[in-house]
């Protein structure tokens, strides 16, 4: 029901037909017409539907929390679904959302691949859909309105240049670990790759090992163990997240190693625990990866409700922390 190609939303138009259907008296008439499930109610409140990743990390739940109280700062009706980490649980929740007609999706995709059936499905509904954190690799770019999120790579990027700076005076190899994010995530792939590039221009370091810990403490734990038992000098730890890191502390130590002195290690996301760990001298470094992206949400779902344009993609502000840093910016750290 749009009244053209990408100027008003379906529920805009409900609205508009709304609006003078009160004037003549017909606003029963109106809301039945329209069958529009967000203005059922009789406000015009923006029903948002989010389809959130999990809760695998401090990130994570720094972002949901995020979404939520913005949500309700912004005036958004927010329908929330946790997809538990899998993929077929996001799909199910989007097409709940197309069945009951919000007027926004919005979601941060598990993994890269394999949205383009259900992007269509919201698309035919004209339910305009805002990618958050994680992007897809749909090659047909109309399927959403816009992505919300950090530049990954970059990330990864500026985590090596952080090593090769460190060990520019090395003259023997340098042995690295990497524990990946959840397999076919934007993150992980995008981490990795920024970290890999980078890195090649020193040929004295090398991954040794790289294996997913899906982003989690335990799984961070479990594969460092793997690798501490199959790997009798490591180096360098790179954990794709601050989780994995902490949960990589724990063999560490019982290892009877010394995080951060005989095994340096470089996360990403820069949440509470991970910067006490840079403070206390267990990491060494971090790139940061913002979670608070749900003021800027509400204010694209209310751009896209209302059908105005939008870029294409807009990349959240970042910085990087070293154990200095870290202490003097965790006295106010948010998350
Ligand atoms: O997509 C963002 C990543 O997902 C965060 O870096 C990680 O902690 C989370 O699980």
């Amino acid at each position: 029901m749009r009244i053209t190609g990408n100027t008003l939303t379906r529920r805009g138009f409900g609205a508009v037909l709304a609006a003078g259907l009160l004037a003549t008296g017909l606003t029963a008439c109106a809301n039945s017409d329209t069958g529009d499930a967000g203005g059922a109610a009789g406000d015009d409140k923006i029903v948002l539907g989010f389809s959130q990743v999990g809760a695998e990390s401090g990130w994570r739940t720094a972002n949901t929390t995020s979404v939520k109280e913005a949500a309700a700062e912004a005036g958004i009706e927010l329908k929330f679904d946790d997809a538990q980490q899998k993929q077929e649980n996001q799909i199910r929740a989007i097409r709940n959302f197309i069945q009951q007609k919000v007027d926004v999706i919005a979601f941060s995709p598990v993994v890269e691949s394999g949205w383009d059936t259900v992007l269509k499905e919201a698309k035919d509904a004209q339910i305009p859909v805002i990618l958050t954190d994680r992007a897809v690799d749909s090659a047909d770019k109309t399927l959403y309105k816009t992505f919300l999120g950090s530049d990954f790579v970059k990330e990864g990027r500026l985590s090596a240049e952080w090593l090769l700076e460190e060990t520019k005076s090395a003259t023997g190899p340098v042995n690295i670990v990497e524990l990946q994010g959840t397999t076919g995530s934007a993150p992980a792939n995008d981490r990795k790759k920024g970290f890999g590039e980078a890195i090649a221009a020193n040929p004295n370091l090398k991954i040794i090992a790289s294996q997913s810990g899906d982003f989690t403490r335990a799984g961070g734990k479990a594969v460092m163990e793997q690798f501490l038992k199959a790997n009798p000098k490591i180096d360098v730890l790179f954990a794709h997240n601050d989780d994995m890191g902490l949960g990589a502390l724990e063999a560490i130590t019982a290892a009877g190693k010394v995080p951060g002195k005989d095994i340096k290690i470089i996360t990403i996301d820069a949440v509470k625990d991970g910067m006490q760990a840079l403070a206390d001298g267990k990491f060494n470094f971090i790139a940061e990866c913002s979670p608070l992206l749900g003021p800027q949400l509400m204010d694209l779902a209310k751009k896209v409700h209302a059908g105005e344009e939008v870029p294409a993609r807009i990349e959240t502000e970042e910085t990087t922390f070293t154990q200095q840093t870290a202490k003097e910016a965790l006295p106010n750290r948010k998350y």
